[in-house]
């Protein structure tokens, strides 16, 4: 076996058109957005993660892109970016910045004029991390038109290469490719797991997990005070990263475990720990921010509160902010809902919560 990377074998592959080629192309493919149940946060090299990370898939929080590209020969990526339909200085540079990166791997982007279309299923105040869906759906797209340079206009990408090149936009995009759950991150608890790309976990998934749903509370909904870019660089001065990076290994194989087994209720307690050491990292980082809000404290007591008089096996966890993702099996759905509809929902910014739950990850919208 060769000791190549992943990233050495993907320049070795690079394709690029032939001189004289009339190449056109329009590809749509939409991705998911995911909530990471054991965090990433803390990255090294070419967005590369300090600790392993696992999460589920989320179903109705997507991004649907749509590029069309067509023969230019230029030195630099030329497109043209359209989000919602309107031109967006903020995405563009995003698409801009990343599109530069991939050069190494993709250099046919020099070669191509491209038009980007995207659009979100839901709204960017929601906290949401829309680097996520977006990243890989824009991967994705980019991987189907590599395709189609090589004449394979099949609509099977080669997942693990989208994975990889989803992370070089967001590391958590790097996971919204697949079915249920995936996890990124070398780990010893599992076999192949690699920093360049995530895995699959369907193959280890009890049932349960498949039916779980992911009821955001929109707590407050302005856009992220930190980026996690700026988050995540906070780690590299923070005195309790060395700590941390332990107990997300451990935290890692403890929930795999439990992700196999159906275990629900260690499931509950690296969840919920996993959220409260998120923002615990934030608040000590220098500067420091608290992302929560009151009513996310508040939300949290009654959620805890409600789980121990009822033996519901409901959990929360948090993003960088202070939107409470509400997870729970479907078995419980009528008894969670009532819950919400009564103590949560009083505490969310103008009653509103987005009814999300696990899904398929990235697929083509249509071979157009
Ligand atoms: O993918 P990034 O660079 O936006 O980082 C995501 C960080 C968290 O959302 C806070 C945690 C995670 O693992 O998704």
């Amino acid at each position: 076996m060769s000791n190549e990377t992943l990233h050495e074998k993907y320049i070795r592959d690079a394709v690029i058109l032939s001189r004289n080629e009339n190449f056109e192309a329009c590809v749509s493919w939409q991705s998911p957005s995911n909530i990471a149940l054991v965090k990433y946060w803390g990255k090294h090299g070419n967005q590369l993660p300090n600790n392993p990370s696992i999460s589920l898939t989320l179903e109705k929080s997507r991004t649907e892109t749509k590029v069309s590209a067509t023969a230019a020969w230029q030195s630099v990526p030329s497109f043209h970016f359209l989000f919602e339909g309107n031109e967006s200085q903020q995405f563009g540079k995003k698409v801009q910045d990343y599109l530069q990166d991939l050069l190494p791997y993709f250099p046919f982007i020099a070669q191509l004029s491209f038009t980007i279309e995207s659009r979100n299923t839901f709204p960017h105040s929601s906290g949401i991390a829309s680097s996520a869906s977006s990243m890989s759906a824009l991967a994705a797209c980019l991987l189907a038109i590599e395709q189609q340079i090589n004449g394979n206009f099949t609509s099977n990408i080669d997942i693990q290469k989208a994975s990889f090149m989803a992370r070089l936009g967001s590391g958590s995009a790097a996971r919204s490719l697949f079915p249920y759950a995936a996890e990124w991150g070398f780990t010893g608890a599992i076999h192949n797991s690699s920093d360049e790309f995530a895995l699959p976990l369907e193959q280890i998934l009890h049932p349960v997990f498949k039916t779980f749903h992911d009821s955001i509370l929109i707590i407050h909904d302005g856009v992220k005070s930190v980026s996690s870019r700026a988050g995540h660089a906070l780690m590299e001065t923070n005195p309790y990263a060395k700590q941390r990076y332990h107990e997300a290994n451990i935290n890692a194989t403890n929930l795999l475990k439990a992700l196999h087994s159906g275990d629900l209720e260690t499931f509950i307690r690296i969840t919920e720990s996993e959220a409260m050491q998120l923002h615990a990292l934030m608040m000590v980082s220098e500067p420091s921010f608290v992302l929560m809000q009151p009513n996310t404290l508040s939300a949290i007591s009654i959620i805890r509160n409600y789980r121990q008089r009822t033996a519901v096996p409901v959990c929360f966890t948090l993003d960088a902010g202070p939107n409470i993702h509400l997870l729970y099996p479907n078995q419980y759905r009528e008894q969670v809902l009532e819950f919400l509809t009564k103590e949560l929902l009083p505490l969310c910014h103008e009653q509103q919560w987005i009814d999300d739950k696990v899904g398929m990850g990235t697929s083509t919208i249509s071979d157009s």
